[in-house]
């Protein structure tokens, strides 16, 4: 395989990372580093934008929050670039030549847009580029020239409008400027979906989300994984240690089985009223911190100065491709 570059990005929306960001998508690109492909990490901050354009600082600060968070899961700035999107400004024009050329149908199209738009209620608060994210992402892509894009299975509809964009360009202009990237998915569909620690008003488990406060972040001390986890969903009919558990639609129980070894056993004590939901707490919350032990060790070794250091290498880093297919779009399109 002769391309071996990656990009891929997460939103800077949220501060703070959680599991279910890693089992979704940053788990992969850790993986694919170490495997030796050529990483390109971006922090979307103009994504972030779409929703948060009120809040625009926030969105600055989170940004340096989520390298931090790229780094604690193992991304390693000496191997792969990490940069902040905004501080490429080839995606910009890149977006806009796009923009030009993206039948707006396409965009009206894609789920995720109908759903954010449903969000906002009202056409009158709905910016222009919510629609445009999808562009805007393509344009993230497109510049790195990628094998692949590995993301979480929720980006499919954008990765998929990328591949359109991409060959819609190749013909209008006659030349093969892009070929089309991979949609890099996790294989292991339980692992990615990970639930959060609590379940709706019928008692059935749900995503991971800031939004239902139900998150373990990958910065948590252990003293907050242990809090958290106290209050975790389980069966709601085990009251006792002898009661019988429901393994399959306990929070404690999904966890176990995703990261402790011996979650056979435990779900077998769990179902046989042999095992109390206290310990299986306990013995999750050890799990865990240990886990995220390492992730804890890494952030622990950089402050605010050397992540804006790592931050500009790898825009350098980053503008170095985006340039020069930037200089390919041109002459393609006939624009000096
Ligand atoms: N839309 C992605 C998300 O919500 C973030 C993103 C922006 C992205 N640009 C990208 C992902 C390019 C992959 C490739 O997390």
């Amino acid at each position: 395989m002769a391309n071996r570059r990656i990009l891929s990005g997460m939103r800077a929306t949220n501060p703070r990372l959680h599991l279910g960001n890693y089992e979704g998508a940053l788990r992969n690109w850790v993986e694919m580093q170490n495997d030796g492909f050529d990483m390109f990490c971006m922090v979307a901050d103009w994504h972030g934008l779409t929703t948060m354009y009120e809040d625009s600082a926030e969105i600055s600060r989170n940004a340096r929050e989520v390298a931090k968070d790229y780094i604690a899961a193992g991304i390693d700035p000496e191997k792969s670039a990490l940069f902040i999107q905004s501080h490429v400004k080839e995606h910009a024009e890149l977006h806009l030549l796009f923009s030009m050329i993206t039948p707006l149908g396409w965009l009206e199209r894609t789920p995720t847009y109908k759903e954010k738009q449903q969000d906002l209620g009202t056409t009158e608060r709905e910016p222009y580029g919510l629609l445009g994210y999808p562009v805007l992402q393509t344009a993230d892509i497109l510049l790195y020239k990628p094998y692949g894009v590995p993301v979480g299975r929720d980006q499919a509809p954008h990765l998929e409008i990328g591949n359109d964009i991409a060959a819609r360009f190749n013909r209008l202009y006659g030349v093969e400027v892009f070929q089309p990237y991979k949609y890099l998915i996790p294989e292991d569909e339980n692992r990615a979906k990970v639930p959060g620690l609590d379940a709706d008003e019928n008692g059935v488990l749900r995503k991971m989300s800031k939004s239902y406060d139900n998150c373990i972040y990958l910065s948590a001390t252990p003293d907050e994984i242990a809090e958290h986890i106290k209050k975790a969903f389980t069966t709601p009919t085990k009251l006792r240690k002898t009661d019988p558990g429901v393994p399959e639609g306990c929070a404690v129980c999904q966890y176990l089985k995703l990261y402790s070894p011996d979650w056979q056993r435990q779900w077998d004590e769990d179902r046989a009223g042999e095992r109390g939901c206290m310990q299986s707490k306990k013995e999750l919350t050890e799990i865990l911190v240990e886990f995220l032990r390492p992730f804890r060790e890494r952030r622990a070794q950089f402050d605010d100065g050397s992540i804006e250091e790592i931050l500009a290498k790898g825009a350098e880093k980053a503008r170095e491709v985006a340039s020069a297919t930037m200089s390919e779009v041109r002459a393609a399109m006939g624009i000096y």
